[in-house]
């Protein structure tokens, strides 16, 4: 029998609930159908992780994908500003193999502002992928100062705090099941 995550104590937490578990999980295995068909043709089909925030989307597209895919992680930081991306951002953890030829799929948690993947794209690009695609859970439009195509969108959300299935407050509750955002923000 498969046993799903226990429920968390949520008057301990400060969360409403934005996206349950199971809309996530439905709408991830969408996701991973859609690539499937799409690449299905393809071989050297890479998708890259962007630390840290996308490793549990990641981990689960990624049993979506029925394909022999590689996985690859790559770190950004923003400088400045620790909550308002600055659009200048440095790779603190490259890909451990060249792109060059392959088919490459990018993997976020969120295109907030669209700077961190809108500069990773264009990074990536210079490498000579065969092709380079975008997956991201979720878009925040509000906020988006840069335009950046995104292949496959999990979902659109309001301009909220989001935390939870990768994304974190303070770097805490990455392994919340669910997307929830902070009440009051
Ligand atoms: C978050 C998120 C994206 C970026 C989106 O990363 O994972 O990479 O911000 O913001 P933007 O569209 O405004 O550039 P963060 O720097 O918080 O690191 P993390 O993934 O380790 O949480």
């Amino acid at each position: 029998m498969v046993s799903s995550p226990k429920p968390w104590n949520r008057e301990k937490e400060p969360f409403a609930e934005l996206i349950s578990a199971a809309a996530i999980a439905t709408r991830v295995a969408e996701l991973g159908a859609k690539i499937t068909e799409d690449y299905k043709d393809k071989e050297d089909v890479v998708v890259i992780g962007v630390l840290k925030g996308s490793v549990i989307f990641l981990a689960d597209l990624a049993r979506h994908i029925a394909l022999p895919i590689k996985l690859e992680f790559i770190g950004i930081s923003s400088y400045g500003d620790a909550t308002v991306s600055s659009g200048v951002v440095q790779i603190t953890q490259d890909v451990s193999t060249p792109i060059e030829g392959k088919h490459v799929i990018v993997v976020e948690d969120i295109v907030d502002t669209g700077h961190t993947v809108g500069y990773l794209l264009e990074n990536l690009k210079t490498r000579r992928p065969a092709s380079i695609a975008l997956a991201s859970l979720l878009h925040k439009p509000e906020r988006q100062e840069r335009d950046v195509k995104i292949d496959y969108l999990g979902f659109t959300i309001p301009n909220k705090f989001v935390v939870g299935y990768g994304l974190d407050v303070a770097q805490q509750y990455r392994n919340l099941p669910y997307i929830g955002y902070v009440t009051g923000a």
